[in-house]
């Protein structure tokens, strides 16, 4: 792997409004039909095109044929039309002839079946033939179109994701290994190998995790927990190798091109945080489940955000109007599209890109919604918000490109503990790392607190507080630098299963929680974990929340309770403890307690930082600001309420979409799914 040539702050693609298009496949249709699709961009207000995702089969027909005529026009086209492309690399499907004559390149599956050829991510990350041609592909395409007129991004691949398990992989992991560990007996220690008379005393002994080897009951349940998380960090880097041979190809022939390829937010399988630095500006796909709360998408874009350090990224991929891949794709009902948009913008997103510009015809994804359907037409309810968005995002001009999100609220996120917390024996399977970080997200959240969602090597100095949902892993200097933060006056919050193991997932030979049991002043010697319909009354002052799954069982050693349980042996005992530290505060939440009880604490300590926003009082209204070049705070106003919100303006205020000026305290109405963007005056 080569050493990441972009700085953490991002580089993106200089445009003079927030790119507007999306994922665009000419090479589906007769080339008539392209001045139909430009004549229609043209009234959505659409500037840029995604080509190329999949063309792999059709840029290079043979080993030795590389036919480039079809895309040269395709750009050619659009540059005629002013428009930018975003020219992707297509080497996520791999054409039929190079699995039949390579098939070592179609990848191995977790029970060991060898696929043959079919579908796209289908590639096995290791294979030398795939990497040899994917690199030759992008190589080839940078030498051709570097300086092209219409060029505005690289794109590689598409949505990198999933695993191989071949012969290839085991032994690309094995000299990973090596290079992890150094010597057999550091792998050793880190596996906890004396376990089941697992000493390796030779490189080649070593098997990747599978449902062959040391799995049962699939991907979570491994004999193993350290052998099967450094294959999830093996295979992360896998695919990262193929990233980035790719980039470095595009590097010979076109030096500055801002690169990115398309991530899928809070994606399980790759740990984002090691592809960050590679990154010259992060990207992503935001497909939300039907019955998400926003705080999910807000999470994805938050999370996304943070992997180059609070910079801007785009918005790679949104439907216009429905999904084809789930059970049931519901349509999002009319002002859906508009508001899931601008929470985007609000969130950091400097561009607003769709899959799909026009639908396909055939094959799995002809039902997936689409700028322009089959019958090529304008006036569908689809077009004509996805132009009117069009029309109000370009009033913007460049005034949010560039702008960046002033938060004093920090949210630790970890694949390390995510993938760690979900492959563990005991205590519960039915604790879910996202489920635990989006509970507390969503509190801060609704309290009107921007969130940066980080990485735990980020800096935290800048923040007042800093949230820890079941991080269940410490590595580095993490517990000094929250110590640090806490005794200069900010807030520390950890929950249950917090602080557990290092990071190789062996636990800390001390009192639990580990390197945080000082700071968090307390000691917890038991844990009991019942089902999901078990409720342990929490007793918070005046208030009674209901807990579930893990109930930890605290003793305050400096720390004093601010909630406790209300039954069983260990009723009275404390459920949520607060340590003053320094001019600081460390807060400990020992269970699952319901989101009533999440929102109780974590206002509590907001508002010791003075960090509840003024709209608090109304969840259903997300509030998001991001502070302009020239350093101006705007504040988006999103209603997810399919009802009017009738708010006060907490300042002298203009909305730039409606021009209306606002007095400080004046009635404020946002319709239902309604925006405002506010700029104080
Ligand atoms: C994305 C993918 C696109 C398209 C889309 C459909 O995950 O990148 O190529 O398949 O899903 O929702």
């Amino acid at each position: 792997m080569t050493a990441p040539d972009t700085g953490n702050d991002g580089r993106l693609p200089r445009t003079g409004k927030i790119p507007y298009g999306g994922d665009y496949n000419p090479e589906q249709w007769p080339e008539r039909v392209w001045d139909d699709d430009h004549r229609l961009f043209s009234r959505a207000g659409m500037d840029t095109l995604t080509v190329g995702v999949f063309s792999w089969s059709l840029t290079q027909p043979a080993e030795d044929a590389y036919d480039f005529g079809l895309l040269d026009r395709v750009l050619a086209r659009a540059a005629r039309a002013g428009r930018h492309i975003v020219l992707a690399t297509g080497t996520a499907a791999v054409p039929p002839w190079l699995a039949k004559r390579y098939p070592e390149v179609n990848r191995t599956d977790f029970e060991g079946r060898r696929h043959r050829y079919g579908q796209r991510h289908n590639f096995c990350p290791t294979a030398p033939a795939y990497r040899r041609l994917a690199t030759a592909m992008a190589g080839r395409l940078a030498e051709r179109y570097a300086g092209h007129e219409a060029l505005l991004a690289w794109h590689i691949n598409n949505e990198y994701g999933g695993v191989c398990h071949c012969d290839l992989c085991a032994e690309a992991f094995r000299g990973w290994l090596r290079e992890r560990h150094g010597t057999l007996d550091a792998l050793n220690d880190a596996w906890w190998t004396a376990f089941w008379s697992h000493r390796y005393t030779d490189w080649d002994q070593i098997e990747p995790p599978s449902a062959l080897t040391e799995h049962w009951r699939g991907p979570d349940h491994t004999a193993f927990q350290g052998i099967t998380l450094d294959y999830q960090r093996f295979m992360t880097d896998a695919l990262l190798g193929c990233f980035t041979a790719e980039k470095e190809a595009i590097r010979v022939h076109d030096p500055d091109t801002p690169v990115t390829t398309n991530l899928m937010g809070a994606y399980r399988p790759l740990d984002y945080h090691r592809w960050a630095p590679h990154l010259d500006f992060a990207s992503w796909d935001n497909y939300p489940p039907p019955d998400a709360p926003p705080t999910r998408p807000a999470l994805a874009h938050d999370l996304i955000r943070g992997l180059k350090d609070g910079a801007p990224f785009w918005l790679m991929e949104q439907t216009p109007s429905t999904t084809a891949c789930r059970d049931v794709n519901p349509l999002r009902r009319p002002g859906e599209l508009r508001l899931a948009t601008w929470q985007a913008v609000a969130h950091g997103a400097d561009a607003a890109l769709y899959f799909q510009l026009r639908a396909s015809l055939g094959a799995c994804e002809k039902y997936h919604g689409a700028v322009i359907g089959h019958a090529g037409r304008a006036d569908t309810r689809v077009f004509r918000e996805v132009a009117a968005l069009g029309e109000e995002l370009a009033q913007l001009g460049d005034l949010t490109l560039g702008a960046r999100t002033p938060a004093r609220t920090a949210l630790l996120f970890d694949w390390d503990s995510w993938w760690a917390l979900e492959i563990s024996d005991g205590p519960s399977r039915l604790v879910r790392y996202p489920d635990v970080v989006h509970t507390y997200y969503r509190a801060a959240r609704e309290a009107g607190a921007d969130v940066d969602v980080v990485p735990v090597t980020a800096d935290l100095t800048r923040y007042d507080v800093v949230l820890a949902p079941v991080l269940h892993l410490i590595r580095g200097d993490l517990p000094t630098r929250l110590e640090e933060l806490t005794r200069r006056g900010g807030t520390f919050l950890a929950t249950f299963l917090t602080a557990r193991c290092d990071e190789h997932d062996r636990a800390f030979p001390t009192d639990v929680p580990g390197p945080l049991a000082g700071l968090l002043g307390i000691r917890v010697d038991e844990w009991d974990a019942r089902p999901q319909d078990v409720i342990q009354p929490v007793r918070m002052g005046e208030s009674c929340h209901d807990a579930r799954l893990v109930f930890e069982i605290v003793q305050p050693r400096g720390a004093e309770p601010i909630a406790t349980y209300g039954a069983d042996f260990y009723a009275g005992t404390p459920a949520v403890t607060r340590n003053r530290f320094g001019d600081g505060e460390a807060w400990y939440v020992a269970t699952a307690l319901d989101p009533s009880g999440v929102d109780d604490v974590v206002r509590r300590v907001l508002d010791r930082h003075g960090l509840v926003g003024p709209y608090a009082h109304l969840p259903a209204v997300e509030t998001a600001g991001r502070v302009t070049p020239a350093g101006e705070h705007l504040l988006f106003l999103l209603n997810h309420a399919p009802a009017p919100a009738h708010l006060t303006a907490h300042t002298a205020a203009t909305d730039l979409l409606t021009g209306k000026r606002y007095a400080r305290g004046e009635p404020l109405a946002l319709d239902p799914l309604g925006v405002a963007v506010l700029r104080p005056r």
